[in-house]
């Protein structure tokens, strides 16, 4: 079931040193290629990265976290803002059969095109999908036996900490402008294999049944 594995699954930070194999980690890609997004826009991009050079940078990248350099693999997830340009995203649009009036016709409503509403809503939007991709990869690996973290610490265009290696990355990852690095999975087998332990907020301080303070009985 899948909540087994939802309840089964803790944030890993230290890794075996044991290789991936190449099929399972293009199996963790396919779930976040195949992600669900705003009318289907796809604003992202996803680099595996396995060089351990890159590797050292995006660690930096992350204050040094030390599972970022020692991950068997890593997965950067990227908000591309390009792709809620009209062409991109009129391209997706137009593969879901939407003809070129109805296209022109969502790019004219804020609600369906960030665009019209500012550089930061985009870069908002963007990320909100990225995020879904994420969750969907993280789970594959689980369900693959492969464990992970997400890493959401690191310096990017929100969080410009430290430009010198936030160029650097930029660099070595070949992105465009636009293109903006918002999380980063490690990816390993677990060193050890110790059972989770869910902190959470009380079930009824976060979960209600039709408004705020109903909980669910
Ligand atoms: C958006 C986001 C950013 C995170 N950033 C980091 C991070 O930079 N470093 C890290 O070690 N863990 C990071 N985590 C992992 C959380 O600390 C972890 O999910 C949380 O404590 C709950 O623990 P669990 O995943 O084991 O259930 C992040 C998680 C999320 C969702």
């Amino acid at each position: 079931m899948l909540l087994d594995l939802i309840e089964n699954r803790k944030s890993v930070r230290e890794y075996l040193d044991k290789d991936i194999p190449k099929e399972d980690l293009k199996k963790i890609l396919k779930a976040g290629y195949l992600a669900p997004s705003w009318m289907n826009s796809q604003p992202w991009k996803f680099i595996l990265v396995q060089n351990q050079e890159t590797k050292n940078i995006l660690s930096e990248l992350s204050g040094n976290q030390p599972h970022v350099k020692n991950a068997a693999a890593l997965i950067v997830c990227i908000a591309d803002k390009n792709g809620w340009s009209k062409e991109e995203f009129g391209e997706v649009l137009a593969a879901r059969g939407i003809g070129e009036s109805g296209r022109e016709k969502i790019f004219s409503i804020p609600m369906f095109y960030p665009v019209l509403l500012g550089d930061d809503k985009v870069l908002l939007r963007s990320v909100e999908q990225v995020t879904y991709a994420v969750s969907y990869m993280m789970l594959e690996a689980k369900e693959l036996g492969i464990d992970s973290c997400i890493i959401g610490a690191i310096s990017n265009e929100a969080t410009v900490i430290k430009p010198e290696i936030y160029k650097k990355a930029n660099e070595i990852l070949n992105l465009k402008d636009g293109q903006v690095i918002i999380t980063i999975i490690t990816l390993g087998y677990a060193k050890e294999k110790t059972p989770t332990n869910k902190i959470r907020k009380d079930f009824n301080t976060v979960v209600f049944s039709e408004k705020i303070g109903n909980n669910i009985e």
